[in-house]
């Protein structure tokens, strides 16, 4: 089993286009050293090394494929490496690339669960619009942990857990946030045994997450906001990490803490990161303390063989 991250930042991307923050203006610059990065999106591959599900679909998702020679193959006039396509949530920076993927020869294979379907039917239609193009062949998957597999990936095996985050702003339901609006992602190797846990948005770490984090050799969880107040900090929006459904990295309860406790051996690595989070500097006291603690930051590109 091989991941490879497509996307490691969150919405907006980084540099996002209209925002003039110290990392974003700095990066544009060359005043900050740090590596810009697409929006949202891992891959990953089984046994059959040309055949890859693509797990959320950016907004970047054109230069993502660009840049990632592995996902295009080249045996027939139009080919692609992709077959199958994971959903974690509904959100913008996670779907609306299925837009530029409607150029498909067949309906994608599409995996999510009842609540992300009904918010890409309803709240922001984009499975009925597809239905003009290429179409999409939805696969229920339950946000309960129910194990299921998926032939791209021959020799994966994939889980949810259900996640507390927040169904986004165009949701029917986002007053009421409920299991299935944001799942996390089990993968484990069926041969090395080995195994990840997927989880860009991460409001809160309960029981269920908690064992799940504790039970696999690498987590590749939320690392959006270094604290709570950051982008009211940088006066860039009135949000707050946890209103948005996002555990910050800083302080108490913060997702460092949680990282802290887990085994010296697990994989520690932050990804979907906002352009706000000081930890996109590499030369910031922020993520000098991450590198203090064997926690790592995702960049585009990065391969993960758990
Ligand atoms: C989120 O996960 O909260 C998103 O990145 C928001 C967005 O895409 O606008
Ligand atoms: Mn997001
Ligand atoms: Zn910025």
């Amino acid at each position: 089993m091989k991941l490879l991250v497509l996307g490691s930042a969150a919405g907006g991307g980084f540099p996002q286009w209209n925002c003039n923050c110290r990392n974003c203006s700095g990066v544009r610059a060359g005043t900050v050293r740090a590596r810009p990065r697409t929006q949202s999106s891992i891959a990953v591959s089984g046994r059959d090394p040309q055949s890859w599900v693509l797990v959320n679909a950016s907004p970047d998702i054109r230069a993502q494929l660009e840049a990632n020679a592995a996902l295009q193959p080249a045996r027939g006039a139009r080919d692609t490496a992709l077959k199958a396509i994971v959903l974690v949530d509904a959100q913008i920076d996670h779907t609306t690339g299925l837009f530029t993927l409607r150029e498909s020869g067949r309906a994608w294979p599409l995996y999510c669960t009842d609540r992300v379907n009904s918010d890409l039917t309803e709240g922001n239609p984009i499975f009925n619009v597809l239905s003009f193009y290429c179409g999409v062949e939805r696969r229920r998957i339950d946000a309960g942990g129910e194990p299921f597999r998926i032939d791209a990936a021959d020799g994966v095996a994939w889980r949810t857990l259900p996640v507390a985050s927040k169904p986004p702003p165009f949701s029917p339901g986002r007053a009421a946030p409920a299991p299935g609006d944001n799942v996390a992602l089990v993968l484990t190797d069926d041969t090395s045994g080995r195994s990840v846990l997927y989880a860009p948005g991460l409001g809160e770490i309960d029981d269920t997450v908690w064992q799940a984090m504790q039970a696999v050799d690498c987590v590749l969880v939320d690392g959006t906001f270094w604290t709570d107040d950051e982008m009211v900090g940088v006066g860039v929006s009135s949000k707050r990490a946890r209103d948005i459904g996002h555990l910050p990295q800083s302080g108490p309860g913060g997702m460092l803490e949680w990282l802290d406790r887990l085994p010296a051996s697990t994989r520690k690595v932050l990804i979907h990161v906002n352009n706000t989070n000081p930890i996109l500097d590499e030369d910031s006291p922020e993520r000098a303390a991450l590198t203090e603690r064997g926690i790592e930051v995702a960049f585009d590109g990065m391969e993960i063989v758990p």
